[in-house]
């Protein structure tokens, strides 16, 4: 049955475990394999084409989903994005138009917040896309165009495939986005739904660092606090670990664009402080490296996420290394995710907290 947790401790390990599974059902749904194009349907709605920017806006985990595609919508589509959290967009009072288009991210579809922003938009005229898991939600009900993601029930508090399903739902828009406003060309699109096609099987590869995640989460189940660091896409990741290993494990934690760590975190950097650094072996590699050398001349115990190139070009700053495969930029994000969340899982479970339901949490927060 779909509510039960098989062989699995929690809710939480299966849903990490189903991601590659549904991953493929969400690029079944966006893909297709034939044209080697992404195939958007309802995308018109959206109105890409005549957009001179795209308003994102969510919550919690949905929200960084939102905060990566603006990476993407931006490099593949010349499309700006203007992404906030549902909370703040919903009183910002932003001017609007119905020249505008609006995206909203939300497992549930319920989120209150998310749900006024929706509403926000729609009272100025934008055109409503929503990115949602429940199909018969209220956010899916109100919206325009709903471009569902194929996850399956998620149970566990902490959203895992939910968010790996809508990146993988974003991804396709924005290819679809470049598409449609003339920027990226019928080969760059092919070269882009091949990596993707990629997806569950390395997904699958990188649930195979599971093992050594354990391990080093149980030294790190003695640390009050942690530091996230990344560069481009792999920054909101770095805000997902944080967000992740404080709800489940209740540890500090702060996710930092790590060219920034010279303005703050630097300071906090000792040999109690367990730095994570997201970066996989890409165009900006070197920079991340820089910044990691910096924590590791302050005595700061780093665990470098990152490939077998990235490990070999590090220069033995990390103290552990999680080695995923090599992969493209535009999967990188979906994939490093999944040991962002084993981290937080497993250091949780040492420590004894209740991953399903973590204190003072709510799956869907429907009150304000
Ligand atoms: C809560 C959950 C998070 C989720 C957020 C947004 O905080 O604990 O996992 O990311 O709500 O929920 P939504 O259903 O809108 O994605």
């Amino acid at each position: 049955a779909l509510m039960d947790k098989g062989n699995y401790k929690h809710f939480m390990a299966k849903e990490i475990h189903e991601q590659p599974e549904v991953l493929g059902h969400t690029l079944s749904r966006y893909l297709d394999y034939g044209a080697q194009s992404a195939k958007v349907a309802g995308a018109d709605k959206i109105k890409f084409k005549d957009l001179s920017r795209l308003v994102i806006s969510a919550c919690g985990t949905a929200y960084l989903a939102g905060l990566v595609s603006k990476y993407w919508f931006e490099k593949y589509a010349r499309l700006p994005v203007d992404i906030d959290i549902a909370s703040e967009f919903r009183y910002r009072e932003t001017p609007m138009s119905d020249k505008d288009s609006a995206l909203f991210i939300s497992q549930s579809g319920e989120t209150a917040d998310t749900l006024a922003s929706l509403r926000y938009c729609k009272e100025q005229g934008a055109a409503i896309g929503a990115v949602v898991n429940v199909p018969e939600s209220t956010i899916a009900r109100e919206a325009d165009v709903v471009f569902q993601t194929i996850a399956g029930p998620e149970i566990g508090v902490a959203s895992t495939k939910a968010f790996t399903c809508q990146l993988t739902v974003l991804a396709a828009l924005a290819l679809q986005a470049g598409r449609e406003r003339g920027v990226l060309s019928a080969e760059d699109e092919k070269k882009l739904v091949a990596e993707l096609t990629e997806v569950p099987s390395l997904a699958l590869k990188a649930l195979a660092s599971e093992q050594a995640i354990e391990k080093l989460s149980q030294t790190l189940s003695q640390a009050t606090n942690a530091l996230y660091l990344g560069r481009s896409t792999s920054f909101p990741l770095a805000l997902e670990g944080a967000l992740k290993l404080k709800e489940l494990s209740y540890i500090h934690a702060e996710g930092y664009a790590a060219g920034e760590l010279k303005h703050g975190p630097i300071a906090l950097i000792d040999e109690n402080i367990p730095v994570f650094v997201i970066a996989p072996y890409d165009r900006i590699f070197e920079k991340t490296v820089s910044n990691m050398q910096e924590v590791a001349a302050r005595g700061g115990r780093i665990v470098l996420i990152t490939d077998q190139k990235g490990a070999a070009e590090s220069g033995n700053a990390a103290q552990d290394t999680v080695i995923l495969p090599e992969m493209s930029d535009i999967v990188a994000p979906i994939i490093y995710a999944l040991p962002v969340q084993m981290i937080a899982y497993h250091t949780a479970v040492f420590m004894g907290t209740d991953v399903d339901q973590p204190r003072n949490l709510a799956k869907s927060v429907t009150v304000e």
